[in-house]
């Protein structure tokens, strides 16, 4: 619409008199709809002179880093730097169980991984005679409000130990998306032709399918996890309930194993949990009657599908007392 073109072409002039003629901006992409639609305004701004890093932790589910890699770039132009971090992501993991220890690990991980990219593009831009001075983050208007505001221009240190960097870099913050509320990224998002998969997704944990096996994750269950939850995200949506769900773990109950029969065969598998909700902003949320014939298909299809797989069960918990996360 013409209003939210304003806006998307408004936030574009500003970021263009933030950044100025000279410079180089850095930002994350982490497949969410905030991060996208920042990166896609700055592009707008500035061009070239923006360096997106996506760290691929490969906790994503199916799909998802290929609509960065390709499908974002494609609509957008961006320069995208992707930093492969799977292998010491699992590594990181091994052993761990314990839902807070997983959080922390990966948070941790993460951070690490996003300063090695980034110490990659400041070097580079140092070698073509460059500076990065701007950091672009997606921080939205509630996020403001909720850490108590403030102007715009608030700088942040990011800690370098790394490739003989000055210890501390300071950047000016970019945030084209502080005055917007989540609808509004979206419409801005549309407005700038970002694919739909990104603009439209549901909430997702920053932690990823790490949270949503209970147990240790290893490559081997966050295979088995992301072809389930991949069934279930395709069949909500044929469904046509992906605005009415407000989102829909699946969980691997990794640890657990129980009997069943396919064929001749018995066999000794996994429970997965479907654990679809409503909500209005995820502080509360009740258990989403979802209709019997998209839950027969889901279940008749994970267990056809996914061998490893042979038993779907339906999270009937509401929120309190139940996260809508189980980790
Ligand atoms: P819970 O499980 O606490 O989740 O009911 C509430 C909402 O937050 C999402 N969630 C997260 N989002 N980083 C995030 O960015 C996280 O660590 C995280 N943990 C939970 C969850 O998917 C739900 O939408």
């Amino acid at each position: 619409t013409w209003t939210m073109l304003n806006i998307a072409e408004e936030q574009i002039e500003r970021v263009r008199e933030q950044i100025g003629d000279t410079g180089l901006a850095i930002c994350g992409l982490s497949g969410g709809v905030d991060s996208a639609v920042a990166a896609a305004i700055v592009q707008r701004a500035i061009g070239d002179r923006l360096h997106c890093v996506f760290v691929d932790h490969g906790l994503l589910r199916e799909g998802e880093a290929e609509q960065v890699e390709r499908d974002f770039v494609a609509a957008t132009g961006v320069n995208l730097h992707v930093y492969d971090a799977r292998e010491t992501f699992l590594a990181a993991l091994a052993g761990v169980t314990d839902p807070e220890e997983k959080r922390k690990v990966i948070g941790r991980e993460f951070i690490r991984a996003f300063e090695a990219a980034e110490v990659q593009v400041l070097g580079e831009a140092a070698d073509a005679g460059e500076k990065v001075g701007f950091l672009v983050q997606g921080t939205l208007y509630p996020d403001v409000v909720e850490s108590g505001g403030g102007a715009g221009t608030s700088n942040i240190k990011s800690h370098h130990n790394v490739g003989g960097l000055p210890e501390d870099l300071e950047f000016a913050l970019v945030e084209p998306l502080r005055t917007l509320f989540k609808d509004e990224v979206r419409l801005v998002g549309e407005q700038l032709g970002l694919p739909a998969d990104i603009v439209w997704r549901q909430p997702f944990p920053g932690p990823g399918l790490g949270i949503r096996i209970i147990g240790e994750v290893t490559a081997d269950r966050l295979d088995i996890l992301r072809r389930a939850d991949a069934i279930a995200r395709q069949e909500l949506t044929r469904a046509g309930l992906d605005r009415d769900i407000w989102q829909m773990p699946v969980v691997l109950l990794a640890d657990v194993r129980s009997v069943g029969v396919q064929g001749d065969g018995r066999t000794y598998g996994h429970p997965v949990v479907i654990r679809p909700v409503t909500s209005e902003d995820a502080m509360t949320a009740d258990w989403a009657r979802l209709p019997y014939e998209v839950m027969e298909r889901i279940s008749t299809r994970i267990t056809n599908e996914v061998a490893e797989v042979n038993r779907v069960t339906l999270d009937i918990t509401s929120k309190p007392p139940g996260t809508i996360e189980w980790e």
